[in-house]
């Protein structure tokens, strides 16, 4: 899934160019790293296939030639006129498996997120896999450290491998996150989703059958190109626009066979400047500079500067963003909230 719009990250990621397309840490984009994490996942019980990409129709060309970097062949490209979330995105993917004739596992991830521990990553996956073959929905749990409400919460029956599911909420408020967290019961959805594709499509149709039939009939009317496929324009602008979490994982508990795979592997999702600045290298007194930055008797600050010289002095916790058209500056705890001034900015950012 590569099809948001990663607003908190403005002003580098733009509506024409999101933060999965940016290299933020490393030397790949989120989006390149996310399939190259998956290179590993065939061993010899699991066949793989070449990855299918769903994201935006005006992100077409970054797609190709960020895999084209990779030398990474997708096994299609599914373009959406718009973003409608991910529900209708991975409904995409599954209507494209099926196709086949066969019901494929769908290893569902997305472009957005960083991992240390490739192996680790792998391990995990391939159990999901195992749990996914057999029908189950299976989530990647994450032990969580701090109350962030930006993800959503898993409360699982046990913390071994292949626990069932009892409860998924997604974005808590931060009352009921900090409650979560000390409670020392739930672990952080890792915004990955194994399942078979019939198995995904009979839970939409079961708790959301307006995006499944809205789904079906874009599809019906798509149209090919190479490897790029089009769902129905009109059809598809018409489909309702839903998270996965929301339209089917907070649904299942108790009634659909979903498990949780846990995931120790280094993972974060760089969803705003305070994660970035997080996963970044930093000098003694916790600063991080990108570009052509200067920072002096500062603490804990960030400094990404990509077009002229950018100094701080004397500002602690604080992230600085540089770029031709635009500066933030915002408070590193407050970077959440990025997303207020792009939205008063509107689509024009
Ligand atoms: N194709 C497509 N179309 N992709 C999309 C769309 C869309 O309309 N919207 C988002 N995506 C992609 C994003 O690019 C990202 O790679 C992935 O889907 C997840 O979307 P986000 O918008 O980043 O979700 P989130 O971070 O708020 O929440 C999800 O991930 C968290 C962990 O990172 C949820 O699954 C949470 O439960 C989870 O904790
Ligand atoms: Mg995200």
């Amino acid at each position: 899934m590569a099809g948001g719009s990663g607003t908190r990250l403005w002003p580098l990621s733009r509506a024409g160019f999101p933060k999965q397309f940016l290299v933020l840490s490393g030397n790949t984009s989120l989006f390149q790293q996310a399939v190259a994490r998956l290179d590993g996942l065939a061993n010899d019980a699991l066949a793989v296939s070449s990855p299918v990409i769903v994201g935006n129709e005006e992100h077409r060309f970054l797609v190709l030639d960020q895999l084209r970097e990779l030398k990474s062949e997708p096994g299609a490209v599914l373009l959406e006129p718009a973003g409608r979330n991910t529900a209708p995105a991975v409904t995409l993917a599954a209507l494209q498996a099926l196709e086949s004739g066969l019901d494929p596992v769908l290893v569902v991830a997305s472009a957005d997120q960083t991992v240390t521990d490739g192996e680790a990553y792998t391990a995990a996956l391939r159990s999901a896999v195992a749990m996914a073959a057999e029908g189950a929905i299976t989530v990647l749990g994450i032990t969580p450290d701090r109350p962030e409400t930006g993800y959503g919460y898993i409360r699982a029956e046990s913390q071994v491998g292949g626990a069932r599911v009892a409860q998924f909420v997604e974005k808590p408020d931060l009352a009921t996150a900090e409650k979560y967290v000390a409670s020392g019961a739930y672990f952080w959805n890792a915004g990955m989703f194994v399942l078979k594709a019939s198995v995904w499509m009979a839970a939409l149709d079961k708790f959301r059958p307006d995006i499944a039939s809205a789904c079906r009939a874009a599809w019906a009317v798509r149209s090919t190109d190479a490897k790029f496929v089009r769902p129905g324009k009109a059809e598809f602008l018409a489909v309702p626009s839903e998270s996965v979490d929301y339209a089917v994982m907070e649904k299942c508990p108790g009634v659909l066979d979903i498990r949780m795979q846990a995931l120790d592997a280094g993972w974060n999702d760089l969803g705003a400047w305070e994660a970035v600045w997080q996963v970044a290298p930093k000098d003694a007194a916790g600063n991080a500079q990108v570009g052509d930055a200067m920072v002096s008797d500062s603490r804990n600050t960030l400094v990404h500067a990509t077009s002229r010289l950018v100094s701080v002095v004397g500002l602690d916790d604080v992230v600085v963003v540089e770029t031709p058209d635009a500066v933030l500056v915002a408070s590193r705890e407050k970077s959440q909230d990025v997303k207020n001034i792009v939205n008063q900015l509107g689509r024009e950012q």
